[in-house]
This record gives structure tokens, sequence and C-alpha cells, in this order.
């Protein structure tokens, strides 16, 4: 039986699964991007050389592998025949190995209008790529498909009827115009289309056939899962596990004999708005922001910084099923004299131990944490656990036994070769 893996965001996305997924990506010849769209942005540094990935997956940096863009994800055509042509010019040959769903939904620009207006009241943070909106239009069947592309004469009906939809909530609601002009749209989705065309087919076949090890790669993380996360102050899809069936069209029972492993940085950022029970607005915070270099990889926005919450963290050891955590930027807190995690919260004598689903009782927890002492060695680049100091091996220590799920794997720094295994996985031994 062939072993699949799953590789999740454990808190509000950025964990470092670019870096991780395309290091992994080196033993598996298929990687799947199945929910989410251009919100993600996902980093690799390779010989200093740097790739951020928003909507291909990240795997597809090895020239050996297969990308899927799977029907789950929402796609700015224009933006995914970019990023494909700009790894092209960087010397990767790309159009041949990517496959694209003809069930995907299209964003597209008055998705981005209506992005931009419903930040006005009721601010979430967006990265105004138009995602909310799409999935809107998907979930309220107006949506456009990549296969509807195909009749020129219903996608062009389509897209009208959209277009005059939003124009009117514009004028009507918000008082506003906005001058997207229906032909100029029509045209450019017509011309990324022919660019794709080849590389349509129905993924989830594709995959059922596949005989090849395949690594799913979530984008986002499960604390922004629109079910499980902080509602609303979330993204659109289901970035937890919850969102692998419908994000790839294959059966739950797929999945029966895959890892599933998320990732989690060793504190904690959140970029936007909503409730972050371990946020230091301190100088502590901004340390941790300047150390980690914790600016958004999609909208450059910094990223707000806190202590490890591991209230937060069992909720997605316990949501997603997972086999193991992988524990990144450990390096950021080497030098902290104090590092707290988080360990259970507090409000008016009760105490949580498990994450709170109302945002008003989230808004008002505070945060109990246990304290360790620093290590204030550098552990940027270490290569196995005799590298750590004792410090350091404790921190990991109680994560994981407070978890109940191993920490896998370590990474010490960005670039790919940073990482030391703390178990070896079963299909390293195949
Ligand atoms: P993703 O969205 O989960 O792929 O994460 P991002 O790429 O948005 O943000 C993670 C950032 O942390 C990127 O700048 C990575 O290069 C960087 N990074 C990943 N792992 C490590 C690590 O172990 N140590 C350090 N210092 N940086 C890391
Ligand atoms: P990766 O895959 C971090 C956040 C936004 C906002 C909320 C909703 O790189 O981890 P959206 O544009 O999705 O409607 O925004 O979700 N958000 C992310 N935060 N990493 C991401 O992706 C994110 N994608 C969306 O900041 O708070
Ligand atoms: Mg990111």
């Amino acid at each position: 039986m062939k072993k699949d893996l799953v590789i999740l965001g454990a808190q509000w996305g950025d964990e470092g699964k670019g870096k991780v997924v395309d290091l992994l990506s080196a033993e598996f010849d298929a990687v799947v991007r199945y929910q989410g769209g251009s919100n993600a942005g996902h980093t690799v540094i390779v010989g200093g050389e740097k790739f951020v990935l928003h909507l291909l997956p990240t795997g597809i940096l090895h020239q050996h592998t297969i990308g899927i863009v799977a029907q789950g994800m929402v796609v700015d055509l224009e933006l995914l025949v970019d990023e494909i042509e700009g790894l092209e010019k960087r010397g990767l040959s790309v159009w041949e190995r990517i496959f694209v769903s003809d069930r995907v939904h299209l964003v597209m620009p008055y998705h981005k209008v209506l992005d931009s207006l419903f930040e006005r009241k009721g601010k979430i943070g967006t990265t105004l790529r138009g995602i909310g909106p799409s999935y809107m239009f998907k979930y309220g069947r107006k949506g456009i498909r990549v296969c509807d592309l195909e009749d020129k004469d219903r996608t062009y009906k389509l897209m009208k009827e959209n277009l005059e939809f939003v124009q009117d909530l514009c004028e009507k609601v918000y008082c506003e115009n906005h001058s997207l002009d229906l032909d100029d749209m029509f045209e450019r989705t017509m011309e990324s289309y022919k660019s794709i065309k080849e590389r349509v087919v129905d993924t989830t076949r594709w995959l059922l056939k596949f005989e090849g090890r395949v690594l799913f790669e979530g984008a986002q993380g499960t604390m922004l899962d629109i079910d499980m996360g902080t509602y609303p102050y979330v993204t659109s899809s289901n970035a937890s596990a919850l969102g692998l069936s419908n994000g790839t069209g294959l059966p739950p029972k797929y999945f029966s004999q895959s890892d599933f492993w998320a990732v989690s940085k060793a504190y904690t950022t959140r970029v936007g708005e909503g409730p972050f029970p371990t946020e230091l607005t301190d100088e502590t915070g901004l340390m941790l922001r300047e150390r980690g270099g914790e600016y958004g990889a999609t909208t450059g926005r910094p990223r707000r910084c806190g202590w490890l919450d591991l209230v937060a963290l069992k909720h997605a050891v316990e949501v997603n099923g997972l086999d193991g955590i992988i524990l990144t930027k450990l390096d950021v807190l080497d030098q902290f004299k104090e590092i707290k995690v988080c360990v259970a919260y507090e409000e008016d004598g009760k105490v949580f131990e498990s994450f709170p689903a109302g945002l008003t009782t989230l808004s008002k927890v505070k945060p109990v944490y246990k304290s360790f002492r620093g290590w204030l060695k550098d552990t940027r680049g270490a290569k196995s656990p005799s590298e750590l100091p004792e410090n350091a091996l404790s921190y990991v220590q109680f994560i994981q036994d407070y978890l109940g799920v191993p920490v896998v794997m370590l990474s010490t720094g960005p670039e790919r070769e940073e990482y030391f295994w703390l178990c070896q996985p079963a299909w390293k031994e195949v």
C-alpha cells in the first residue's frame, strides 16, 4: 500500500509549510494544492535563492514532481499563468508537469472589488485576493469554473450577470461605481485559458489512477479553517484536514493510509484581525517579529507575534487527527532569556483546556503560561538533537508530551537543508 502524506498548517498560517513541503517533495511523485488560492504565500529558499509560491504546489520546484491544482482551489487564471511563466523564466520547466482541475472555480476581478468593499465594515484583514467572494459565488451557485470556459457564450453570459450584480451592489449599497469592463475581463480570461487549456484535466480521476506517492499541501492553517478556526476571522475554505476530500474530489477512504502531519512554529503568529490569546504587543513581540522576519509573504503586512499556544495547537492535533508535528523556527527563540508556552486559558476563575468556539469568550480569555529558561545559543542549521542545547530539547519534549503526538521533524533555518528528523517516518525506509 502506498503511503501518501498530508501536510497542514497547525496555527494561523505561515508556519513554514512551503519550506517543509519543498524538502519533503524530494521523496514524492506528485504534490497537490486543494484549497484556498493566491492568499497563500509559501516561501522556499534554495542556495540563497528565494521562491514564493501562491497558487502552484510548492513541490513543483523539484523537476521530477507533478503538480496538481485541484478542484477545491479558487484560481485567478492570469496569476496562475504568470506564476508558471515566472518559474519557467528562472529555468524550471513547469508547463509539462502541471495539471489543473476542470472543476476549479475562477477568481474574477469583481470578486476582488467585493473583497475590498466587504472589508470596509467588520474588517477581517483579508489578503484582498478575492478569495472569500469567489467561494461565496461558488456556494451561491453563481461561480464560473474552468470547464465552463469551453462554452464561450455561456461564460460571457455568466460573467455579464455576475458583473451586473456586483455593479448594482456597489452602486446601490455602497454608493460607488466600479468601472470593470466586461469585454476586457472576458478577453483576458479567455487568453489565460488558451495558455492553460492543454493542462486541464479531471484531477480526481487522474489521482485515482496515479500509482506514485502523493503529498497533499494544505494552505493557510487550522485556526483559519472556516469551520474549526476563529470564525469569522478565518479564510473561506477548510484549511484543516476537513478540506481534503472536498478539495481533491477524492473519497475520505482514500486518505485512510496517509500520514497527517501539521507544521507549527515554535511560537505563534497571525496576520489580519481576530482573536490571538498569546499575542505580545510589547518588546518581546517585536523581537519575535524582527528575529523571525515576520512579514507576510503575500501582502508584506507585519505579522502579529506571541508565545506558542498549546491550547490552539492541541485543537489542531485533535481536529486533524495528526500523526505528528513539524516544528519550525526554533532558531528564532535562540536569544530569549525566558520562553513561555500557553498551557490553558483562564477567564474569571474558569479554566479552559480546550479551544473555545465563541468569539466573546476568546476575546476575554487570558493565557496561563508555563515558563522555560532560554538556551541563549545559536541553533540555526543544527542537524541532530545532539547539536541542540539541553533547554531547547526540554522545550521540544514538553510540546510533544503536552500534545500527545511526536514532533517528527525540526526545522532550524529557512534553507532547504536546515532541518533534521526526530523520528524517521515509515516511508523513509521503503
Ligand atoms: P507558509 O505560508 O507556511 O509556507 O510560510 P511562509 O513562507 O509564509 O512563512 C514562513 C517564513 O519562515 C518564510 O520566510 C520561511 O523562509 C521562514 N522559515 C521557514 N522555516 C524556518 C526556520 O526553521 N527558521 C527560520 N529562521 N525561518 C524559517
Ligand atoms: P499561507 O498558506 C496567513 C488570513 C488573512 C486574513 C484571513 C482571511 O501562506 O499560510 P483571505 O484573503 O483568505 O480571505 O483572508 O486569513 N490568511 C492567511 N494568513 N497565511 C496565509 O496563507 C493566509 N491566507 C489567508 O490574513 O486574516
Ligand atoms: Mg505564508
